[in-house]
């Protein structure tokens, strides 16, 4: 380390808080902005944010029955079984997990569909399916997709590093089907499909009528909300009576000021110009500004060396779970004995985290508040915010972050604003998806 470079370190890291930050000011700025892009992508206008009817609106709470869910959220898949009770209480009574392999994420589209059909032939393998109803199986999938009716939709474009061959344009319930078909899977039927945020709000919403938004704050990042029938201008056919949520793809909102780690990452991401806001804000991508900002410091001479070198030189090997542990001070999840940091890196990685995830909180606040008051201008009302992920959970100190930035926002009024922790949101508010499904039919619209 040169003599002065403590003090250059300060500097450098002032001057990382300024890069990063997210006033008051700008953060109301970007509220009438946001509303632009909702209205336009609700009357199918140029928007980047694709505003997706759900063919759903929200549960009764009498929803009754057991229901099975796959679940592909990213880098997990996950088969549930839920029992409803029809009383606003949903309980997992069995649940089975898969690490999707990366290179079938980046395979072909049917390798990944024959690894999702081969999962629930060994789900089904062990929990034999019995009653009629436990043969009802959603497909909750992560990913933007155009739903024509509740039980079909056209996946758009992959998202979270997926890049399987021959899925964009493609209904992902047909290609499922196929792939049951060819792994001789019977008995099953998809009666609904659905996104993770959709799953969120209806598992919140089941017992809890004030929620009005689905978020999730994980690998990716997204939201939904119920939308009045009239205010959905590209709705096909009669105008809709009623609610229906809508899949914003919030991750893909691009009005916002990006600093040079940004614009690294995207270039070199496999989407580049998609998905700004969510690589602002998720945890596929944390880890990864962070080590494009040692990097920086490395060439900078700034950086205090030690064995962690390996670190910085691959692309995302820096994972946000491991920063978010850092953070606490706490052991990172070592992959390789070779990769480990002396303790003035793990402090490092700790500090550049700690200004890299308050961003992600504060820009994450911000897209909830422009959501929350297109519902409710003048904050009447009381909402909960049902919120699941990874970064929302666990990284330290990121939901009081959040808080902040609505007082910020709101004022006194953001009291009116609950956001709730709603795990496995995704696999069970499937199963009700599917229970409502049963009473609407296949066409789905409420
Ligand atoms: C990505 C997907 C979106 C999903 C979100 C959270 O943004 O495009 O559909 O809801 O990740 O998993």
């Amino acid at each position: 380390m040169r003599p002065n470079s403590a003090s250059e370190r300060g500097r450098f890291f002032s001057a990382l808080e300024e890069e990063f930050r997210i006033t008051k000011e700008e953060a109301r700025d970007f509220i009438p902005e946001f509303h632009q892009e909702m209205q336009a992508g609700l009357a199918r206008g140029k928007s980047s944010l694709k505003m997706l009817p759900a063919f759903i609106g929200r549960p009764k709470g009498t929803e009754k029955g057991n229901y099975l869910a796959l679940d592909l959220g990213g880098t997990n898949c996950r088969i549930l079984e839920v029992e409803l009770d029809g009383k606003g209480k949903a309980r997992i009574k069995t649940v089975k997990r898969w690490v999707v392999p990366r290179k079938i994420m980046k395979g072909t589209g049917t390798a990944l569909f024959d690894f999702l059909a081969d999962c629930l032939a060994s789900f089904l393998k062990e929990h034999p399916t019995g009653r009629k109803e436990k043969k009802r199986l959603t497909f909750t999938f992560s990913f933007p997709f155009f739903q024509p009716s509740l039980n079909s939709g056209t996946l758009i474009r992959w998202t979270k590093g997926f890049t399987a061959s021959g899925v964009e344009d493609r209904d992902v319930v047909v290609l499922l089907t196929e792939a049951l078909q060819r792994k001789g899977v019977k008995g099953l039927r998809i009666t609904a499909l659905t996104n993770d945020t959709v799953g969120t709000l209806m598992a919140r919403s089941y017992s809890d009528p004030a929620c009005d938004m689905g978020v999730i704050i994980g690998t990716g990042c997204n939201a939904c909300y119920p939308e009045q029938g009239k205010r959905i201008k590209k709705y096909p056919g009669p105008g809709l009576k009623g609610e229906m949520i809508i899949n914003m793809e919030w991750g893909n909102f691009d009005g916002l000021k990006s600093n040079p780690y940004d614009v690294l990452l995207d270039r070199d991401s496999p989407n580049p110009g998609r998905q700004l806001l969510e690589k602002m804000v998720s945890g596929m991508y944390l880890g990864e500004i962070v080590r494009l900002v040692a990097r920086e410091m490395i060439a900078r001479h700034l950086w205090p060396s030690g064995p962690g070198r390996l670190y910085w030189e691959k692309s995302y090997s820096l994972s946000s779970r491991d920063v978010s542990l850092l953070a606490e001070g706490k052991e990172p999840w070592k992959k390789k004995k070779e990769w480990d940091l002396n303790t003035a890196e793990r402090e490092m990685v700790g500090r550049i985290g700690g200004i890299v995830a308050l961003r992600s909180a504060r820009m994450a606040a911000s897209a909830l508040a422009a959501v929350i008051s297109w519902m409710d201008p003048l904050l009447e009302k009381k909402h909960t915010v049902a919120v699941d992920g990874a970064l929302f959970e666990k990284y330290p100190g990121y939901r009081s972050w959040m808080s902040e930035m609505l007082w910020e926002i709101f004022g006194d009024k953001a009291k009116k604003i609950r956001m709730v922790l709603t795990k496995d949101g995704s696999g069970i508010g499937a199963a009700i998806v599917g229970a409502v499904a049963v009473t609407l039919g296949s066409r789905g619209r409420p």
